[in-house]
């Protein structure tokens, strides 16, 4: 039985007070539940959000990591930064630092690999473009980025990777994919993970979806049989809207 995941991607939003402020708000909230509630924000939020997270089952997370330990890499953030604050996760490969920021399926995969080495979870981005999706394409999309991102990873720790499935027609969108089109791909991600790997590690990966997920729409999105979680944008800013959502 997989532990469902939801995770709340801030990304340039929020100040360290308006941070501290949302984990005393959800605090309460989020007592009893068997959700893994994950938190992921700006560099500067997270060491704070951790001494506020305290004492509850909230997990902080990163956005982004570099894929070296250390270096002259001006700007960057290393794994080693995220583990020294505690840090539990990292998304890699967002679809918006692959479109930005020159993210390729070689960085994310070295990124995905040092995350591992490190002990901090990678939650692993993937997902089609619209163009792709209209031609067909999106299995192929998809099975490509997962089959690159996990190139080396070895298989006691492929299980523990999170994988969110992200079309990137629907973020920020307010368009999601049906819960039946996001399973469906998501099922296919989980085979192509069996694939690489074994049953065992394929039943064992949780796979989320994420895109233009909202309290109206989360419930549905997570009775999908494949469906393990959720990565959510817009959704996870408000304390109650956040509390809506890991309380499905
Ligand atoms: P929205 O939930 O705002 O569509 O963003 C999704 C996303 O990109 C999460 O990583």
């Amino acid at each position: 039985m997989r532990n469902p995941i939801i995770a709340g991607n801030w990304k340039m939003h929020m100040t360290i007070a308006e941070a501290e402020t949302f984990i005393n708000d959800i605090k309460e909230g989020i007592k009893g539940t068997d959700v893994e509630v994950v938190l992921c924000a700006p560099f500067t939020l997270l060491k704070d959000m951790k001494l506020a997270a305290e004492g509850t089952d909230i997990k902080i997370g990163a956005q982004n990591m570099h894929f070296e330990e250390k270096g002259a890499y001006t700007g960057e953030i290393s794994v080693l930064h995220l583990k020294e604050i505690g840090a539990e996760y990292v998304i890699i490969g967002h679809s918006e630092r692959r479109q930005y920021f020159a993210e390729t399926d070689e960085s994310v995969n070295k990124k995905l690999l040092k995350a591992i080495e490190h002990g901090i979870m990678p939650i692993l981005c993937v997902g089609e473009t619209l163009e792709e999706r209209e031609a067909g394409s999106t299995k192929e999309k998809v099975k490509l980025q997962v089959e690159k991102a996990f190139a080396g990873v070895a298989p006691e720790s492929a299980g523990e990777v999170v994988v969110a499935y992200e079309p990137i027609w629907a973020i920020g969108t307010g368009r999601s994919a049906t819960s039946s089109d996001a399973n469906e791909v998501i099922e296919y991600i989980r085979s192509i993970i069996e694939g690489l790997y074994s049953s065992e590690v394929s039943e064992k990966v949780r796979i989320q979806y994420g895109g233009s997920v909202n309290p109206g729409n989360v419930e549905q999105i997570m009775n999908e049989a494949d469906i393990d979680g959720a990565l959510v944008g817009g959704a996870s800013l408000e304390p109650s809207s956040f509390l809506e959502l890991v309380n499905f």
